[in-house]
């Protein structure tokens, strides 16, 4: 399926993380808050403490106000933003689970009232009619939670629905409980984190220690269902996923270790500042310790989608939403004649379709600094071998005489003068210049897909035959298209190269 294009110079890759990180943010809070509130409300009245009524009170006044406000704009802010960012993608999941959604919005309606119901309803309901309203909240928010859980784990682990195409298949997918599980963590370390911010502009008394330690404990709890659960989800996403990634990206590797960091501060924050010296517990600890929890909650977040790329539905469809199947017909047929909406310049055409998802010219991951002083057959070539460079994309979906138009588009926009004099460079570091350009993309030295073992200790004219034949040595290899000065110079550079790695 086509759709009009939405050409502004931002990259999709900030604007879905704005609106879908406070979305996810705040609806995490909503139900960590609804199961905390129901809880510590039966315990209070048993106990026929009306202290701590008071502050739970408080508490749900921010509930409400986020989960109906925030929760309910930013909801649909987010299909503003999917929509433009990849239509294609929103149309497949909307086919698939179009009542899933539908009863995700009834959840959210009974959600709503409820929560607007049990915030007046504090003094004018009798205690169990408000705790039953109290419990419905809760329920209501995290039914909603469990039926998008099974849509979004869809994108990264669709399971037997590749085969099925069975809406259960799609929904109970691999990673559906493990995540499930993990997120209801993550909303009971949430709700504990905010609890205690409020709890940390009391003053100081026993009161205060008392609920701090409390609102401690549910950090700790969730903070350890995170952590067990995050195993049991890592496992469940398949092996050859996770094999795949480790060779190519390592965004979603630096997402898991800094999980580990937040989740080492937060269990000491918990257990040092809650636990142990409660009554003193500070605003500022609070604060600390609420965007920490945020980083934590964010750098999972972030592995999630990282893990996915370069598909917005994994073996299914790529982030560019061309779908997996129709790749080959594409490369054979051409892209071009697919693309219901043209615009008449056929290079810009296919830019938007293939590149534009993930790439913009000279803003986020800007494609125009890595083309600068390169030639068009190069462009080309790189265009057609993108599936073998860094950073896991996909191939590239069209012919031959496609990736020559979208070069000259790319060419037009790139600086044309000679590398050395944009970067005012010689010799060796005119080389490594060189090297970071034409090779770099697809052997990064001590990194990716790394070559040094094979361009180390050549004598000059192995250098030369080398590069001579340099679009023989693979499939995607471009042939060495840069004039005599940029030749010399890589040579130069690449004589420094030792079997250890970089100079
Ligand atoms: C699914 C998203 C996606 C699509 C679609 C995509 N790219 Fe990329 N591209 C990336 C990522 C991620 C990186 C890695 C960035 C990094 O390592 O910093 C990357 C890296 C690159 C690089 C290498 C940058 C370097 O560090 O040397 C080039 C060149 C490039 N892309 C060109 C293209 C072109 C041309 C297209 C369209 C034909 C395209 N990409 C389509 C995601 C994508
Ligand atoms: C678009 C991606 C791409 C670019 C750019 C690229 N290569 Fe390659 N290169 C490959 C692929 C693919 C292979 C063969 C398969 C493999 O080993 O990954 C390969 C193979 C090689 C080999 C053979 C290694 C062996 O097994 O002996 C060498 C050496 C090499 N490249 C060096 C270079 C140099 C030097 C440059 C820059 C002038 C360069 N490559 C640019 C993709 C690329």
């Amino acid at each position: 399926m086509n759709y009009p294009f939405w050409d502004v110079d931002i990259g999709y890759g900030i604007l879905m993380p704005l609106i879908a990180v406070i979305h996810v943010f705040v609806s995490h809070f909503a139900i960590g808050g609804g199961l905390y509130i129901v809880v510590a409300e039966t315990a209070a009245r048993k106990a026929g403490d009306t202290m701590r009524l008071e502050f739970l009170q408080r508490l749900s006044k921010f509930f409400v106000l986020v989960s109906v406000v925030f929760g309910a704009l930013t909801g649909v802010g987010i299909w503003f933003i999917i929509g433009l960012l990849n239509p294609g993608g929103t149309e497949v999941l909307i086919h698939n689970f179009v009542f899933g959604w539908a009863s995700e919005w009834a959840f959210f309606v009974i959600e709503i009232l409820a929560a607007i119901i049990y915030y007046y309803g504090w003094n004018k309901l009798s205690p169990r009619e408000h705790l039953i309203v109290g419990w419905i909240y809760f329920v209501a928010a995290w039914m909603s939670l469990f039926i998008i859980n099974g849509i979004i784990t869809f994108m990264l682990t669709p399971g037997e629905w590749l085969t099925t195409g069975n809406f259960w298949d799609g929904f109970f997918n691999p990673t559906f409980w493990s995540s499930l599980v993990l997120r209801t963590g993550i909303c009971i370390s949430l709700a504990g984190l905010y609890a205690l911010l409020v709890a940390s502009r009391y003053p100081s008394s026993p009161f205060k220690a008392k609920t701090v330690r409390y609102n401690a404990i549910w950090g700790l709890a969730g903070l350890i269902v995170v952590f067990l659960s995050f195993f049991w989800y890592k496992n469940a996403i398949p092996g050859d996923v996770m094999a795949h990634l480790a060779e190519t990206i390592s965004m979603p590797f630096t997402a898991i270790d800094q999980l580990y960091v937040y989740s080492a501060i937060l269990a000491v924050g918990f257990i040092v500042f809650g636990l142990f010296i409660p009554k003193t517990f500070h605003p500022v600890t609070g604060v600390i310790l609420m965007i920490v929890g945020l980083l934590w909650f964010g750098a999972y977040e972030w592995f999630r989608e990282s893990a996915r790329k370069p598909y917005v539905i994994s073996d299914y469809m790529y982030a560019n939403a061309i779908a997996v199947a129709d790749v080959e017909s594409l490369q054979e047929n051409g892209l071009l004649p697919s693309i219901a909406y043209r615009t008449g310049d056929d290079g810009a055409d296919l830019y938007r379709r293939v590149c534009r998802t993930c790439h913009t010219m000279t803003g986020y991951r800007a494609l125009k600094p890595k083309f600068d002083g390169t030639d068009v057959d190069f462009i080309a070539a790189i265009i057609r071998g993108m599936h073998a460079m860094k950073g896991n994309m996909p191939p590239f979906p069209g012919t031959e005489e496609e990736s020559q138009l979208l070069a000259a588009h790319i060419y037009n926009q790139v600086d044309h003068r000679h590398i050395k004099t944009i970067y005012n460079f010689e010799g060796i570091e005119l080389g490594r210049k060189v090297y970071e350009i034409r090779c770099g993309k697809c052997h990064v030295i001590g990194g990716y897909n790394d070559k040094t073992e094979s361009l180390v200790d050549l004598s000059d004219e192995e250098y030369n035959d080398l590069l001579d034949m340099a679009g023989d040595l693979g499939e995607e290899m471009p042939d060495f298209t840069g004039d005599d000065t940029e030749r010399q110079a890589l040579i130069e550079y690449l004589k420094t190269l030792t079997e250890g790695g970089a100079q």
